[in-house]
């Protein structure tokens, strides 16, 4: 076997065009496939560039014939040659008009055969994939992925440099903060007893950053959060987090959109508008059901609860009466489209959101109807919620009622899209930015049966609401926004609390004791004391922007590495066991013993 003594790649694989012609090169890469022809060999060589042909002629070259005759997929390779224009020209791969006549050939390393082939958009199972994942990224699709990835961490850098912001890192071993996921802990040997917690994100670095007079801080921050994986959700992710000294909401949403701007550009050459629409929270809410509506389309919310208060109908009066609310979305021209069946499985999409039942009709083009309510109804409370719903033969209206208004909005918001994607509304290719604004700063956890910061503690509230953080929580506006895209929230942020009043007014509304605050943030709240700008700031989830951008369905095609559903990773098949000598150094016994040990 040889190695890389004696020999230098000249260029990738993917490189070589007409205009090199009669050029001696030497090329390196893996065996895509081998194809013998009698007296001829062709080799399709794959390296991160692309493929590049090489031919072998036993009566040219008999030597080099021979070797060619063993290569096997996967094969590591360096072959040298002259490049010439090829017979068969195809337009399948750019080098397709030339291949090199092999004249030197180095075998590398032999490959055994792999567990599946590595080609473009291979349909393998997912496990087989993330257990072989370096075999995996070998795919021309991964490797433009983690390709295009590079690029838009690169241009974040430049751009937030370029913008006079300080790359700094933080601590990975820190204590816990309180973003509202479950903590990965790590224990100390030093402190027995005693763990550092892996940030969930640097917010509290960075806000000391700027206490620090750093002005303007960016980093791309490793996070890490305890909680349900999704398909854009992983325990393990990466922010562009990002935090400036003396500006205001605007100023920050500012500096945001010339990024994406950028970014969008340089890499997907697609001009994104600016400055996007703003919206506030409550808006949100009330015409789309979703804190991150999918601007794509319309099939708006619209509230009927003021049109059944008092009608017959127990489904839709009951609500109302119980403080909730009814409201319908309009389908336009969507009667046709969907059938009986079709209904009834929307029907079961919106009991996953909880919602007790799904009250519909369709509207014929000929003007009859039929419906699951309309019978119950009066003639005109049924013009009424055709006039609301500002409904046309062919559509089809879908209505909620719940006594909770949460139920209503997160099952009809998520329905439209729902209906989007069966319509075939939603184009990848579209890419429509939202800021949504004046989050609520509480939001009431029934779990927890207590108010908790919707976004974090320290996003300080609306300046008209700052005397509501103790005596109207559920009133409460907070300086937070999110930047939204396609019905996916990429990233969010806020203006901070700077002086230590309002964060212990803040503390006391969460619930915390002056203690425990000072426990839990005691040099927090210290460091407020020594002179704090105003600051705010932002955090983008890398990963998400990453796959909007190349259409990924799961987060985990765009993260080299990722964890699957039950936070293990395959390939190295962490988390795993470790040796008792590791535990009691770190004071720490195991009182269930792993399923699988
Ligand atoms: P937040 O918690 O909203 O804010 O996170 C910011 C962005 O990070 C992404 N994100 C995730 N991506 C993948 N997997 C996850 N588990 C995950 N959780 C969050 C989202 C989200 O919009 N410190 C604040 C930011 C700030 O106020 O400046 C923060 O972390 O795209």
């Amino acid at each position: 076997m040889n190695d890389m003594q004696g020999f230098t790649r000249t260029d990738y694989c993917g490189v070589w065009r007409m205009a090199h012609i009669g050029q001696t090169v030497t090329v390196c890469g893996w065996v895509q496939r081998q194809r013998d022809l009698g007296g001829l060999i062709f080799v399709d060589l794959r390296d991160r560039t692309g493929l590049l042909q090489l031919a072998f002629d036993d009566a040219t070259n008999p030597t080099v014939f021979t070797a060619a005759s063993t290569l096997r997929a996967e094969y590591v390779v360096a072959a040298t040659g002259v490049l010439r224009e090829r017979e068969a020209k195809t337009d399948k791969i750019p080098t397709g008009d030339v291949e090199l006549y092999v004249t030197s050939l180095h075998l590398l390393a032999k490959a055994e055969t792999p567990p599946f082939e590595i080609i473009e958009h291979s349909q393998v199972n997912d496990m087989l994939r993330l257990k072989y994942r370096y075999l995996d990224l070998r795919r021309p699709d991964m490797q433009r992925t983690m390709a295009l990835r590079h690029k838009i961490t690169k241009i974040a850098r430049d751009y937030f440099d370029e913008q006079g912001f300080l790359e700094i890192e933080t601590p990975i071993l820190t204590k816990s903060t309180p973003e509202g996921a479950r903590d990965y802990l790590v224990p100390s040997r030093v402190h027995p007893g005693k763990f550092y917690a892996l940030p969930q994100s640097p917010q509290q670095y960075k806000q000391m950053l700027m206490l620090s007079g750093v002005d303007k801080y960016m980093q791309i921050a490793r996070c890490f959060r305890d909680e349900d994986l999704r398909a854009d959700r992983q325990p393990e992710f990466t922010q562009i987090d990002l935090e400036m000294s003396f500006v205001t909401e605007e100023d920050v949403m500012t500096v945001q959109e010339g990024f994406v701007r950028r970014v969008f550009g340089e890499v997907l050459g697609v001009d994104v508008p600016v400055p996007f629409p703003r919206m506030t929270w409550r808006e949100a809410m009330d015409r789309f059901g979703s804190d991150k509506p999918d601007m794509r389309f319309g099939f708006e919310l619209r509230d009927i609860s003021d049109i059944v208060a008092t009608c017959d109908f127990n489904l839709f009066s009951a609500p109302v009466a119980d403080g909730g609310s009814v409201r319908l979305i309009n389908i336009t021209g969507g009667a046709e489209q969907f059938p009986r069946k079709q209904i009834d499985a929307l029907v079961e999409f919106v009991r996953t959101y909880r919602a007790k039942g799904l009250a519909w009709a369709k509207l014929n083009a000929d003007g009859t109807s039929s419906s699951s309510y309309q019978k119950f109804l009066t003639e005109g409370e049924n013009a009424a919620i055709l006039s609301r719903a500002q409904a046309q033969p062919g559509d089809l209206l879908l209505i909620v009622g719940d006594a909770k208004n949460e139920v209503v909005f997160a099952a009809l918001g998520a329905l439209r899209c729902e209906c989007a994607k069966r319509l075939n509304l939603l184009n990848k290719e579209e890419y429509r930015f939202l800021w949504v604004t004046e989050f609520p700063m509480f939001e009431f956890s029934e779990e927890e049966n207590r108010f908790v910061a919707m976004h974090h503690p320290f996003t300080a509230p609306m300046d008209e609401d700052v005397d509501k953080l103790e005596s109207d929580r559920a009133g409460c506006r907070a300086k937070a926004y999110d930047i939204v895209l396609n019905g996916t929230e990429l990233g969010g942020g806020s203006i901070r609390i700077h002086d230590p009043e309002t964060q212990q007014a803040m503390f006391r509304a969460l619930g915390f004791s002056p203690d425990e605050a000072q426990t839990r943030f005691g040099y927090f709240i210290d460091a407020f004391r020594y002179g704090a700008p105003p600051h705010g700031g932002l955090a983008y989830g890398l990963d998400r922007l990453v796959m909007l951008m190349t259409g990924a369905q799961s987060i985990r095609d765009v993260i080299p590495f990722p964890k699957v559903q039950n936070a293990s990773e395959p390939m190295t098949s962490s988390p795993d066991v470790v040796d008792k000598t590791q535990l009691d150094e770190l004071s720490i016994s195991v009182s269930t013993p792993p399923e699988d040990a």
